[in-house]
Protein backbone atom coordinates (compact mmCIF):
# COMPACT_ATOMS: atom_id res chain seq x y z
CA UNK A 1 0.00 0.00 0.00
CA UNK A 2 1.28 3.40 -0.63
CA UNK A 3 2.01 5.31 2.24
CA UNK A 4 1.85 9.28 2.72
CA UNK A 5 4.65 11.50 4.01
CA UNK A 6 3.91 11.37 8.16
CA UNK A 7 3.37 7.17 7.57
CA UNK A 8 -0.39 7.56 9.26
CA UNK A 9 -2.58 8.61 6.26
CA UNK A 10 -2.30 6.49 3.49
CA UNK A 11 -5.05 6.58 1.21
CA UNK A 12 -6.53 3.96 2.50
CA UNK A 13 -5.54 3.41 5.83
CA UNK A 14 -6.73 0.91 8.37
CA UNK A 15 -6.79 3.93 10.77
CA UNK A 16 -10.58 5.10 9.59
CA UNK A 17 -11.61 1.41 9.78
CA UNK A 18 -10.75 0.68 13.64
CA UNK A 19 -8.84 1.65 16.41
CA UNK A 20 -9.17 4.89 18.94
CA UNK A 21 -10.48 6.83 15.85
CA UNK A 22 -13.20 5.31 15.39
CA UNK A 23 -14.09 4.79 18.86
CA UNK A 24 -13.92 8.49 19.60
CA UNK A 25 -15.83 9.27 16.17
CA UNK A 26 -17.97 6.63 15.63
CA UNK A 27 -19.87 6.84 11.86
CA UNK A 28 -18.77 10.50 11.42
CA UNK A 29 -14.98 10.11 10.70
CA UNK A 30 -13.84 14.10 11.48
CA UNK A 31 -13.62 16.84 13.71
CA UNK A 32 -17.34 18.04 14.67
CA UNK A 33 -19.26 14.85 13.45
CA UNK A 34 -22.24 16.50 11.78
CA UNK A 35 -22.42 20.16 13.17
CA UNK A 36 -20.15 21.08 9.83
CA UNK A 37 -22.09 19.08 7.35
CA UNK A 38 -25.31 20.73 8.73
CA UNK A 39 -23.50 24.36 8.60
CA UNK A 40 -22.44 23.88 4.59
CA UNK A 41 -26.11 22.34 3.59
CA UNK A 42 -27.92 25.14 5.17
CA UNK A 43 -25.76 27.49 3.10
CA UNK A 44 -26.40 26.18 0.00
CA UNK A 45 -30.03 26.96 -1.56
CA UNK A 46 -30.56 22.99 -2.18
CA UNK A 47 -34.04 22.08 -3.71
CA UNK A 48 -35.83 19.47 -2.56
CA UNK A 49 -34.60 16.08 -3.67
CA UNK A 50 -31.34 17.73 -4.37
CA UNK A 51 -28.61 15.00 -6.04
CA UNK A 52 -25.32 15.03 -3.92
CA UNK A 53 -22.43 12.65 -3.61
CA UNK A 54 -20.16 12.37 -1.03
CA UNK A 55 -16.91 11.76 -2.03
CA UNK A 56 -14.83 9.74 0.43
CA UNK A 57 -18.19 9.11 2.96
CA UNK A 58 -16.29 6.50 5.31
CA UNK A 59 -18.82 4.46 6.87
CA UNK A 60 -21.82 7.02 5.37
CA UNK A 61 -22.83 8.98 8.58
CA UNK A 62 -23.45 12.07 6.18
CA UNK A 63 -25.00 10.01 3.59
CA UNK A 64 -27.69 8.55 6.17
CA UNK A 65 -28.25 11.97 7.50
CA UNK A 66 -28.38 13.98 4.36
CA UNK A 67 -31.18 11.17 3.44
CA UNK A 68 -33.14 11.15 6.62
CA UNK A 69 -32.73 14.66 7.47
CA UNK A 70 -33.08 16.84 4.58
CA UNK A 71 -34.13 13.95 1.46
CA UNK A 72 -31.63 15.14 -0.62
CA UNK A 73 -31.19 11.92 -3.09
CA UNK A 74 -27.50 11.30 -1.85
CA UNK A 75 -24.86 9.03 -2.86
CA UNK A 76 -21.59 7.98 -1.28
CA UNK A 77 -18.15 6.51 -2.66
CA UNK A 78 -15.07 5.69 -0.58
CA UNK A 79 -11.75 3.80 -1.74
CA UNK A 80 -12.03 1.60 1.16
CA UNK A 81 -14.28 -1.63 0.87
CA UNK A 82 -14.18 -2.55 4.23
CA UNK A 83 -15.81 1.01 5.35
CA UNK A 84 -18.66 0.99 3.14
CA UNK A 85 -19.36 -2.84 4.02
CA UNK A 86 -19.53 -1.04 7.63
CA UNK A 87 -21.89 1.29 6.21
CA UNK A 88 -23.99 -1.08 4.59
CA UNK A 89 -24.36 -3.38 7.35
CA UNK A 90 -25.98 -0.60 9.59
CA UNK A 91 -28.00 0.51 6.99
CA UNK A 92 -28.55 -1.66 3.67
CA UNK A 93 -30.42 0.61 1.73
CA UNK A 94 -27.69 3.37 1.86
CA UNK A 95 -26.34 3.55 -1.86
CA UNK A 96 -22.97 3.45 -0.88
CA UNK A 97 -20.25 2.58 -3.25
CA UNK A 98 -16.37 1.66 -3.46
CA UNK A 99 -14.22 3.88 -6.07
CA UNK A 100 -11.51 6.52 -5.54
CA UNK A 101 -11.93 10.61 -5.76
CA UNK A 102 -10.00 11.10 -8.25
CA UNK A 103 -11.47 9.07 -10.86
CA UNK A 104 -15.54 9.08 -10.11
CA UNK A 105 -18.12 7.09 -12.69
CA UNK A 106 -20.64 9.46 -12.48
CA UNK A 107 -21.99 11.76 -15.90
CA UNK A 108 -20.69 15.40 -16.16
CA UNK A 109 -22.60 17.72 -14.75
CA UNK A 110 -25.06 15.10 -12.77
CA UNK A 111 -24.19 16.99 -9.12
CA UNK A 112 -26.26 19.66 -7.46
CA UNK A 113 -23.95 19.12 -4.72
CA UNK A 114 -20.40 17.28 -3.44
CA UNK A 115 -19.25 17.28 -0.16
CA UNK A 116 -16.07 15.93 0.74
CA UNK A 117 -15.27 15.76 4.64
CA UNK A 118 -11.86 15.65 5.99
CA UNK A 119 -10.48 13.19 2.97
CA UNK A 120 -8.40 16.27 0.45
CA UNK A 121 -5.75 16.99 2.22
CA UNK A 122 -4.92 12.71 2.28
CA UNK A 123 -4.83 12.08 -1.65
CA UNK A 124 -2.01 12.09 -3.33
CA UNK A 125 -3.78 13.74 -6.74
CA UNK A 126 -6.21 16.16 -4.79
CA UNK A 127 -5.95 18.39 -7.96
CA UNK A 128 -7.40 15.78 -10.21
CA UNK A 129 -9.99 14.96 -7.33
CA UNK A 130 -10.75 19.05 -7.29
CA UNK A 131 -10.88 18.71 -11.18
CA UNK A 132 -13.54 15.61 -11.07
CA UNK A 133 -15.68 17.45 -8.60
CA UNK A 134 -15.69 20.74 -11.16
CA UNK A 135 -16.81 18.04 -13.69
CA UNK A 136 -19.68 16.46 -11.96
CA UNK A 137 -21.38 19.87 -10.53
CA UNK A 138 -23.74 20.87 -12.91
CA UNK A 139 -23.08 24.55 -13.18
CA UNK A 140 -24.10 26.68 -10.36
CA UNK A 141 -23.61 23.43 -7.70
CA UNK A 142 -21.98 23.90 -4.58
CA UNK A 143 -18.51 22.09 -3.43
CA UNK A 144 -18.41 22.03 0.28
CA UNK A 145 -15.38 20.81 2.18
CA UNK A 146 -14.15 20.87 5.78
CA UNK A 147 -10.15 19.75 6.13
CA UNK A 148 -7.15 19.79 8.24
CA UNK A 149 -5.13 23.09 7.02
CA UNK A 150 -2.21 24.99 7.95
CA UNK A 151 -2.61 27.98 9.57
CA UNK A 152 0.61 29.57 9.37
CA UNK A 153 2.36 31.38 6.26
CA UNK A 154 5.00 29.55 4.39
CA UNK A 155 6.94 30.09 1.40
CA UNK A 156 5.97 29.20 -2.56
CA UNK A 157 5.51 25.79 -2.66
CA UNK A 158 3.16 24.17 -5.04
CA UNK A 159 -0.52 23.76 -4.57
CA UNK A 160 -0.80 20.44 -5.12
CA UNK A 161 2.20 19.95 -2.54
CA UNK A 162 0.26 21.83 0.07
CA UNK A 163 -3.29 20.58 -0.72
CA UNK A 164 -1.06 16.81 0.10
CA UNK A 165 0.19 18.18 3.18
CA UNK A 166 -2.38 20.49 4.54
CA UNK A 167 -2.52 23.50 2.57
CA UNK A 168 -2.98 27.18 3.41
CA UNK A 169 -6.36 29.04 2.69
CA UNK A 170 -4.81 31.54 0.15
CA UNK A 171 -3.84 27.68 -1.82
CA UNK A 172 -7.09 26.19 -1.53
CA UNK A 173 -8.94 29.83 -2.66
CA UNK A 174 -6.47 30.77 -5.46
CA UNK A 175 -7.02 26.93 -7.01
CA UNK A 176 -10.56 27.32 -6.19
CA UNK A 177 -11.02 30.62 -8.23
CA UNK A 178 -8.33 29.66 -11.16
CA UNK A 179 -10.76 26.07 -12.01
CA UNK A 180 -13.83 28.34 -11.91
CA UNK A 181 -15.21 28.27 -8.81
CA UNK A 182 -16.27 31.09 -6.39
CA UNK A 183 -16.06 31.18 -2.61
CA UNK A 184 -18.91 31.97 -0.57
CA UNK A 185 -17.67 31.01 2.97
CA UNK A 186 -14.88 29.74 4.50
CA UNK A 187 -14.81 29.43 8.01
CA UNK A 188 -11.90 28.35 10.92
CA UNK A 189 -13.62 25.19 12.76
CA UNK A 190 -9.98 24.61 14.90
CA UNK A 191 -11.83 24.29 18.24
CA UNK A 192 -13.68 21.28 16.93
CA UNK A 193 -9.72 19.77 15.80
CA UNK A 194 -8.45 20.79 19.14
CA UNK A 195 -11.76 18.99 20.60
CA UNK A 196 -11.31 15.60 18.61
CA UNK A 197 -7.39 15.73 19.65
CA UNK A 198 -8.53 16.15 23.72
CA UNK A 199 -10.76 12.71 22.97
CA UNK A 200 -8.31 11.10 21.54
CA UNK A 201 -5.74 12.00 24.55
CA UNK A 202 -8.39 10.86 27.26
CA UNK A 203 -8.74 7.98 24.78
CA UNK A 204 -5.07 7.09 25.49
CA UNK A 205 -4.41 7.56 21.60
CA UNK A 206 -1.88 9.63 20.11
CA UNK A 207 -2.18 12.73 18.45
CA UNK A 208 1.58 12.70 17.16
CA UNK A 209 0.22 11.70 13.54
CA UNK A 210 -2.39 14.46 13.15
CA UNK A 211 0.13 16.99 14.11
CA UNK A 212 2.47 15.94 11.37
CA UNK A 213 -0.07 16.50 9.33
CA UNK A 214 0.05 20.35 9.33
CA UNK A 215 3.77 20.87 10.63
CA UNK A 216 4.76 19.44 7.00
CA UNK A 217 4.53 23.19 5.92
CA UNK A 218 5.78 24.50 8.83
CA UNK A 219 2.71 25.34 10.05
CA UNK A 220 0.33 24.97 12.96
CA UNK A 221 -3.12 22.21 12.34
CA UNK A 222 -6.26 23.86 11.79
CA UNK A 223 -9.93 23.10 10.34
CA UNK A 224 -11.69 24.84 8.06
CA UNK A 225 -15.12 24.67 6.39
CA UNK A 226 -15.75 25.62 2.64
CA UNK A 227 -18.79 26.04 0.29
CA UNK A 228 -18.04 27.59 -2.99
CA UNK A 229 -20.11 27.17 -6.27
CA UNK A 230 -19.23 26.40 -9.55
CA UNK A 231 -19.62 29.18 -11.87
C1 LIG B 1 -10.93 11.00 7.87
S1 LIG B 1 -11.86 9.82 6.95
C2 LIG B 1 -13.35 10.74 6.62
C3 LIG B 1 -14.49 9.85 6.20
C4 LIG B 1 -15.84 10.56 6.04
N1 LIG B 1 -15.75 11.66 5.11
C5 LIG B 1 -16.32 11.05 7.38
O1 LIG B 1 -16.12 12.25 7.62
O2 LIG B 1 -16.84 10.24 8.15
C6 LIG B 1 -11.04 9.87 5.37
C7 LIG B 1 -11.72 8.98 4.34
O3 LIG B 1 -11.13 9.21 3.06
C8 LIG B 1 -11.15 7.97 2.37
N2 LIG B 1 -10.22 8.06 1.23
C9 LIG B 1 -8.86 8.16 1.26
N3 LIG B 1 -8.38 8.25 0.02
C10 LIG B 1 -9.44 8.22 -0.83
C11 LIG B 1 -9.59 8.28 -2.24
N4 LIG B 1 -8.53 8.40 -3.06
N5 LIG B 1 -10.83 8.25 -2.77
C12 LIG B 1 -11.93 8.13 -1.96
N6 LIG B 1 -11.84 8.07 -0.62
C13 LIG B 1 -10.63 8.11 -0.05
C14 LIG B 1 -10.75 6.97 3.46
O4 LIG B 1 -11.04 5.64 3.11
C15 LIG B 1 -11.58 7.48 4.63
O5 LIG B 1 -12.87 6.94 4.65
Amino acid sequence: MRTSRDGLHPPCSTVYETGPLRDVTGTTIRPGGLTLTDRAVKLCSFAAGAQLLDVGCGAGGSVEHLLSRYGFDTRGVDISPSLIAEGLRRNPELPLSVGAAEALSYPDGSQDGILCECVLSLLSEPLRALAEFRRLLRSGGYLMLSDMYSREISSGARPDRYLRETALHMEIEAWLSENGFTMLLWEDHTPLLRELAAQLILAGASIEGLCRRAAGTGGKPGYYLLVAHKE
